[in-house]
């Protein structure tokens, strides 16, 4: 037996296991995303079917890990879809303005690519004194990398092109310190950002927020999952709340559609009705 002929039981009792050894639930995450990145798995470790799978994340620890970071794909950059941030800039700044104090969730934020961009666009609007960033992912390893606000050198070219596309007007390379491979990112912008972890699928629902970005990440989940999880985005925002999904995510077919009001349709940034 191979990949090809494995079947949803089989794939479902694996994940079934992951959850019962390890707690991280996986079972409700689109089938496509799942079957791709197992056959992946498979092939880079010479594992012939699913039951050795099964064996293996069961007996051993780093091998579950790995199979973690490979289902949690954690793929992002600074200013991602400048065009995107652009829009944050002209239509939910100004909103936010009018808030003595203002709390952000970013939900599944990997590295801290956009919790970092977000950061800099408060301190050039003058509201970052007054504003926490809650930056969560239920990845023990890309918060580790989060917090420290480290990252390639190689990158800041294009970073640093995202955020003059979004509107940024200042020296982006004034927003960290570099060495010969690397930058750090400026201590007053990790200063009032919290990183923690937490599971969508299962933990409860935030404090109070003015603004959600949850931006690639309900792509990999079925639409019952979606639903569940625009549920907490919902209790978690205030009225007049803001939510920011990815390009290829909305909320179209899921139980809320109308409970929000499109402020930008096309860079998927919602607000949350009275
Ligand atoms: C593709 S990255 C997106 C990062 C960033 N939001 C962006 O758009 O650039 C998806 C992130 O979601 C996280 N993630 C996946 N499932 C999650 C869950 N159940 N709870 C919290 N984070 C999750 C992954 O660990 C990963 O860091």
């Amino acid at each position: 037996m191979n990949i090809k002929d494995t079947s949803e039981l089989e794939i479902s009792s694996l994940l079934e296991d992951v959850y019962r050894k390890y707690g991280y639930d996986f079972r409700q995450y689109s089938e496509a995303h799942i079957m791709r990145r197992i056959k992946n798995r498979m092939t880079l470790s010479g594992i012939e079917d699913i039951s050795q799978m099964q064996s293996k994340v069961l007996n051993d620890e780093s091998f579950a890990s790995q199979l973690l970071q490979d289902l949690s794909i954690t793929v992002t950059e600074m200013f991602r879809d400048p065009e995107f941030y652009k829009s944050l800039r002209e239509n939910v700044i100004p909103i936010l303005k009018t808030y003595p104090f203002i709390k952000i969730w970013h939900a599944g934020c990997s590295t801290g690519a956009e919790a970092y961009s977000m950061a800099i666009i408060m301190q050039e609007e003058g509201l970052y004194d007054r504003t926490t960033i809650y930056a969560t992912d239920f990845n023990q390893h890309v918060l580790s990398h989060a917090k420290e606000g480290i990252f390639s050198n190689k990158l800041m070219k294009e970073y640093t092109a995202n955020y003059q596309l979004s509107g940024g007007n200042e020296s982006f390379s004034g927003y960290y310190t570099s060495d010969s491979d690397n930058v750090i990112m400026n201590q007053s912008l990790k200063k009032n950002i919290v990183w923690a972890n937490h599971n969508l699928v299962t933990d409860s629902v935030f404090a109070e927020v003015h603004l959600i970005l949850c931006r690639n990440v309900l792509i990999y989940f079925d639409i019952n999952l979606q639903n569940k999880v625009q549920k907490l985005f919902y209790d978690s925002l205030i009225n007049g709340g803001i939510l920011c999904l990815g390009s290829k995510e909305g909320l179209r077919f899921t139980d809320l559609d109308k409970e929000y009001s499109e402020l930008d349709k096309k860079q998927k940034i919602f607000k949350k009705k009275y």
